[in-house]
C-alpha cells in the first residue's frame, strides 16, 4: 500500500495562553509535569466523598481556529445540550459539529456540598481528548495534553462549600506530528477549511467520553498514591508497597489486607513496607481474586484518611519463548478492541462494558489489548475482578507516514525528522507512557506495557526514537511487567530496526487481505515465511496482536471471496493452523472484537469491518469457529 500523506507543516499555529493560571501544564512544560497531584481514582470511602458530575452540560463550538474567544467568561449561548460521557461527534445532526476541528466548550453550574467545609475538593477529567483545560467562573485553572489519561484542579481555594460555580470545560481535538497520536491539519486547496489528517485507522472522537468528577479528601493529611507491587514466596503472597500522601500527613501510615470475605489477612505500617499474606490466593486468568489493601492514615486514634485498593497477587514473567503467569505457560486468546460505539463514540458506556465482557467469556477470549489508546479506568478494574488479561496500550498509533487514509500519490516522507515526528513528539510520548503507567501500575489485569501500534520500526530514525521511551517504561512501573511495541506488516524481521529492545515480539499481519488478497494459499506460505524469519533471529515469544479480514455481516460466497463471513471463517483458520505448527506463538489476538468507525475513504464503508462481532455485537459466523477453538485452547468446553 503506497499511500500519500498531506503533511501540511504551517497549517497549525499554538495556541497562545492569554491567562495566568495557577496549574497550567502547558504544551511544551507537558513532559515535566504531572497532571495529577492526587492520583488514585476518585471515590466514596469513610473520609471521601464523591459527586458526579456526569449528565447534560451546555456545548458550544468556538469559533473556528480562535483560541482566545471567551465563551467561557458567561454561560454558553443557550441550545446545545450535551451528555457527558460521549464523543461529541454523532450526538448532533449537523456536520459542522462532527467535522469540526478546535476548541469546544462544556459547561455546567456546580455546587460544592456545604457539608465539605472543612475538606479539599477538586475536579478530576477522566479523559478530555485530546487536549482539555478546566475554568471555573473565568479562571483558568488547570491544563493537560493527552487525550485518554486523567487530570485535575484543586479548587478548594476558589469556592467555598455550599457555594455555586461555573465549570467550563474547553476540549481540543486537534492532533499535529508533535502531538500523540499525531495527525496534520490541513488547509483545503478552495475553500481554505481546516481539515484533520491522521495516519490511525479509527475515527478521530472527541470530547469528555468518560466521567467528570468533583470529590472531596481531607484538607490537609491525605493519601495521594498507593503503589502495590506483588510477589509470591511460596505459600505466602507479598504485597510490597508504597504510600504518597500529602505534605502536611503527620498522622501514621496503617496497611490492612483484607480478603474477598473481609477477613484481616496481613497488617503493616508506614509508608514503605512489605505486608505478607501467609496462605495466598492468586489472581489467575479466568478466575481472578482480589484482596483489599487499605491505607489509613491515622492520627491520635483518629482515621483521618482511609482509600482500598483492589490487588490482586499474580507473577508474570518472560523466559525463553514463553511467557509466564504464577510460573504457568499462559496463551492469549481474545481480541484489539476499540472504545467505539454508535452515537456516543468513544463514550464510556456500563451496558456496553459489562455485554462486551460475557462476550468474551462467551467466545473464550481470556486476554484483550487496549488497542490503540488506555481505555477507561472502569474497563480496567472490570478485567481485574473478571480475570481477564490485558496488553495495555498508549495513544501511540500512527507513527507511520508510509501508512494511512487516501489515495496514493508519491513517495511517503520520512517518519521521522524534525517536520514530521520528532523530539517534541517523542517528548509527549514518553508523557504518555508515563501517565498509563502512572495510572494502571495497580492492575493485576495488566501484564506489559505497549509503547507503541505500528510504528515505522524500520526507518531511519527508529531505533534513536524507541530506546529512550522503551527505558521510560521500563523506569516507571514499580513491577517491572514487560515493555512491547506493536509491530507494522511491512517492518519485516529483515528491516526492523528496534525489536531487540522489548521482551516479546507482537506482531500485527495482514497476509490474505492487503497483500495476497482474497488468495489463502499464498497467504499462509507467506506468513509461514515470515514466522520463521522472526523466530530465527529471536528468541522470544511472538503474539500475534493483530490479523483479521473486512467482513460484510451477511454477505455470503460459496467460494469464499472477500468480504463474506466465509472468507473470515477460513481466513482466521489458516492463521490458527499456522500458530498451532510453532510454539513459539503464545497469544492470538483478532483484529477486531467489533466493527468500529472510521474516517470514511474509498476503502472504508461505515468503517472498519474486521469486528467478529458488528458493531452492536452480532456474531458473524467466525464467532462461532473462534469459540470452538478457544473455549478448547483455555480449556472451557
Ligand atoms: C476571536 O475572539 C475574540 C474575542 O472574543 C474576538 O474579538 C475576535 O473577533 C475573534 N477572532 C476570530 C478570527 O474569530
Ligand atoms: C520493595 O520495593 C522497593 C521500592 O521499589 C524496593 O527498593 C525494594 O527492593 C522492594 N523490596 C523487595 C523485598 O522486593
Ligand atoms: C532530536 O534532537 C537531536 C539533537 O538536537 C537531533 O540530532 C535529531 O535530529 C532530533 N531528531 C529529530 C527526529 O528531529
Amino acid at each position: 500500500m503506497k499511500v500519500l500523506i498531506g503533511l501540511s507543516l504551517l497549517s497549525f499555529v499554538a495556541p497562545s495562553l492569554a491567562f495566568p493560571a495557577a496549574q497550567n501544564y502547558a504544551r511544551n512544560d507537558a513532559a515535566h509535569q504531572h497532571p495529577l497531584h492526587i492520583q488514585l481514582k476518585p471515590k466514596n470511602t469513610a473520609t471521601r466523598e464523591l459527586v458526579s458530575l456526569d449528565g447534560l452540560w451546555d456545548f458550544a463550538l468556538a469559533q473556528e481556529g480562535n483560541d482566545t474567544a471567551t465563551p467561557w467568561t458567561s454561560r454558553l449561548p443557550k441550545g446545545l445540550e450535551i451528555p457527558v460521557p460521549a464523543s461529541y461527534n454523532d450526538i448532533f445532526i449537523d456536520r459542522k459539529i462532527h467535522d469540526h476541528v478546535g476548541w469546544v466548550y462544556y459547561q455546567r453550574e456546580v455546587i460544592v456540598p456545604r457539608g465539605w467545609s472543612d475538606e479539599r475538593y477538586l475536579i478530576r477529567i477522566e479523559a478530555a481528548t485530546h487536549e482539555g483545560r478546566i475554568y471555573v467562573n473565568d479562571e483558568l485553572v488547570a491544563e493537560h495534553v493527552g487525550g485518554y489519561t486523567p487530570f485535575e484542579a484543586d479548587i478548594t481555594s476558589l469556592v467555598s462549600a455550599g457555594e455555586k460555580f461555573r465549570l467550563t470545560i474547553a476540549v481540543n481535538n486537534e492532533l499535529t506530528h508533535e502531538t500523540i497520536p499525531p495527525g496534520n491539519i490541513e488547509i483545503t486547496e478552495f475553500t481554505g477549511k481546516r481539515v484533520q489528517r491522521y495516519q490511525h485507522d479509527f475515527y478521530n472522537y472527541a470530547g469528555l467520553a468518560r466521567s467528570v468528577w468533583l470529590y472531596s479528601v481531607p484538607r490537609e493529611q491525605y493519601i495521594r498514591d498507593v503503589v502495590a507491587v506483588t510477589g509470591v514466596d511460596g505459600a505466602a503472597g507479598l504485597i510490597n508497597y508504597t504510600v504518597t500522601t500529602s505534605e502536611g500527613t503527620t498522622g501514621d501510615i496503617r496497611i490492612t489486607v483484607l480478603d474477598e470475605d473481609g477477613t484481616t489477612v496481613a497488617e503493616a505500617s508506614g509508608a514503605h513496607g512489605i505486608a505478607r499474606i501467609n496462605s495466598v490466593k492468586l489472581w489467575q486468568p479466568g478466575a481472578a481474586y482480589l484482596y483489599q489493601f487499605v491505607v489509613d492514615i491515622v492520627d491520635s486514634d483518629t482515621v483521618i484518611d482511609t482509600y482500598s485498593v483492589a490487588v490482586g497477587i499474580r507473577t508474570v514473567k518472560v523466559s525463553g519463548r514463553q511467557f509466564l503467569i504464577n510460573d504457568k505457560p499462559f496463551y492469549f486468546t481474545g481480541f484489539g478492541k476499540h472504545e467505539d460505539s454508535a452515537i456516543r463514540g468513544k463514550g464510556h458506556d456500563q451496558a456496553y462494558l459489562v455485554h462486551d465482557f460475557q462476550l468474551l467469556d462467551w467466545i473464550g477470549a481470556n486476554s484483550f489489548r487496549t488497542s490503540h489508546y488506555p481505555y477507561a479506568e472502569e474497563v480496567m478494574e472490570f478485567a481485574d475482578r473478571h480475570g481477564i488479561v490485558v496488553i495495555d496500550e498508549t495513544p501511540a498509533v500512527g507513527l507511520a507516514y508510509s501508512i494511512g487514509g487516501g489515495v496514493s500519490g508519491g513517495d511517503p516522507p520520512p517518519t521521522f525528522s524534525p517536520e514530521g515526528i520528532n523530539n517534541n513528539t517523542r517528548r509527549a510520548h514518553a508523557q504518555a507512557i508515563r501517565e498509563l503507567i502512572a495510572r494502571d501500575k495497580n492492575h493485576a489485569s495488566v501484564v506489559m506495557w505497549s509503547i507503541a501500534n505500528e510504528p515505522a520500526s524500520n526507518e531511519e530514525g527508529a531505533r534513536e526514537y524507541f530506546a529512550p521511551l522503551a527505558q521510560v517504561a521500563r523506569d516507571a512501573d514499580p513491577a517491572h511487567r514487560p515493555v512491547v511495541f506493536v509491530n507494522l506488516g511491512l517492518a519485516t524481521y529483515k528491516v526492523d530496526r528496534i525489536t531487540d529492545l522489548f521482551d516479546l515480539i507482537c506482531l500485527n499481519r495482514y497476509f490474505g487481505w492487503y497483500s495476497e488478497t482474497g488468495d489463502l494459499e499464498e497467504a499462509e506460505a507467506a506468513l509461514e515465511e515470515e514466522l520463521k524469519g522472526w523466530e530465527k533471529k529471536f528468541e522470544k515469544p511472538i503474539i500475534f496482536t493483530e490479523y483479521g479480514a473486512d467482513t460484510m455481516a451477511g454477505l455470503h460466497s460459496v467460494f469464499a471471496l472477500p468480504w463474506s463471513e466465509e472468507y473470515q471463517t477460513e481466513f482466521l483458520d489458516m492463521y490458527h493452523r499456522v500458530f498451532d505448527r510453532h510454539d513459539s506463538v503464545i497469544g492470538e489476538q483478532v483484529w477486531n472484537f467489533a466493527d468500529f468507525q472510521t474516517n470514511m475513504g474509498i476503502n472504508r464503508v461505515d468503517g472498519n469491518k474486521k469486528g467478529v462481532f458488528t458493531r452492536d455485537r452480532k456474531p458473524k459466523a467466525s464467532a462461532h469457529n473462534l469459540r470452538a477453538r478457544w473455549r478448547k485452547l483455555i480449556g472451557v468446553e
